[in-house]
């Protein structure tokens, strides 16, 4: 189990990634994605998850040269975005990328969508990014098994992370054990189901036998799962409260009950089903 906020997991070609991070999905560009990031930081955030498509890659940039912590600390993801995909649009979309973030390497660059008929060239220019050193760490996002299976039949190198949606709501149990048997580091995006799951009664109890807020308990459950979760929030009290889950443990009941609130229920599209 991570012991505090830094602590990482290895991903199968050696790079560690931070089990705790901050999301900046719906974060306007600007002051705000500025000041959220910079908050993270301060407050001993190590990684960032944005993504191309939320159009806030300059303030996260900018959040990080104003914050002054060194760059090889820092674990930074992007995502390449649907309108982008194929190979030679892929290698200029991470390029664009790069410019607005002011970075000269990625920690972590991913496919959002499986866009169909485009996602195997996409991976394709990924695996170059990565063998020419300009990203330590590829993957993809919102893929389901047979998504996986079909990329991993063709490619050279295996994703080394799957992002996808994952709260109490939506367990995954599919997705998890096939990416834990495969060495794929699942990543949970929505952990909070933007905040719907906080007054969800049997959450509430079990945090308030802990001691502890409905947030903080869902995103013990991810870390106690082994999935590396990134909650969004714009604000700092709570920036620093939900990565204050390092001194408490959820007891084996505990997750049983947490993992026995699965509806399979989404707060976004099915990957099966999406028209973007
Ligand atoms: N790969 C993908 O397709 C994909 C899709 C969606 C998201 N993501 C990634 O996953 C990250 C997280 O997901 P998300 O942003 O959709 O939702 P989320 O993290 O599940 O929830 C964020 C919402 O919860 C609120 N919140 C956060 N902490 C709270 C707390 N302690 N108490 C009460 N409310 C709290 C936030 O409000 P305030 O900001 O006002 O605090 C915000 O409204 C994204 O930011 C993004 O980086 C990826």
């Amino acid at each position: 189990m991570p012991q505090n906020l830094q602590d990482t997991t290895t991903l199968h070609n050696g790079v560690k990634m931070p089990w705790f991070g901050l999301g900046v999905f719906k974060v306007q560009e600007g002051s705000e994605v500025v000041e959220s990031v910079k908050a993270a930081l301060k407050n001993g955030y190590k990684s960032i998850d944005t993504a191309a498509v939320y159009g806030n890659e300059e303030g996260v940039g900018q959040a990080i040269k104003e914050a002054g912590v060194p760059r090889e600390e820092l674990f930074i993801t992007t995502k390449v975005w649907n309108a982008d995909q194929g190979y030679e649009t892929t290698l200029q979309a991470f390029e664009t990328s790069m410019d607005k973030l002011g970075l000269d390497y990625l920690d972590l660059y991913l496919i959002h969508w499986p866009v169909a008929g485009k996602y195997k060239e996409t991976w394709k220019a990924l695996e170059k990014l990565y063998k020419d050193g300009r990203v330590r760490a590829i993957g993809v996002s919102n893929f389901h098994v047979h998504h996986l299976k079909d990329l991993m039949a063709d490619a050279e190198i295996k994703p080394m992370v799957n992002q996808v949606e994952y709260h109490p709501h939506l367990a995954q149990t599919e997705i998890l054990q096939f990416c834990k048997a495969e060495g794929i580091q699942m990543e949970a995006w929505s952990p909070l189901k933007q905040g719907e799951l906080l007054s969800e009664p049997t959450i509430v109890e079990i945090a308030e036998k802990h001691g502890k807020s409905p947030a903080q308990v869902i995103l013990r459950w991810d870390l106690q799962n082994e999935v590396v979760t990134i909650p969004k929030s714009i604000k700092e009290h709570r920036i620093i409260q939900n990565a204050d889950i390092f001194d408490f443990e959820l007891t084996a009941e505990d997750m049983g009950v947490l993992n026995g609130l699965n509806k399979d229920e989404r707060i976004g599209p099915d990957p099966d089903n999406f028209d973007f």
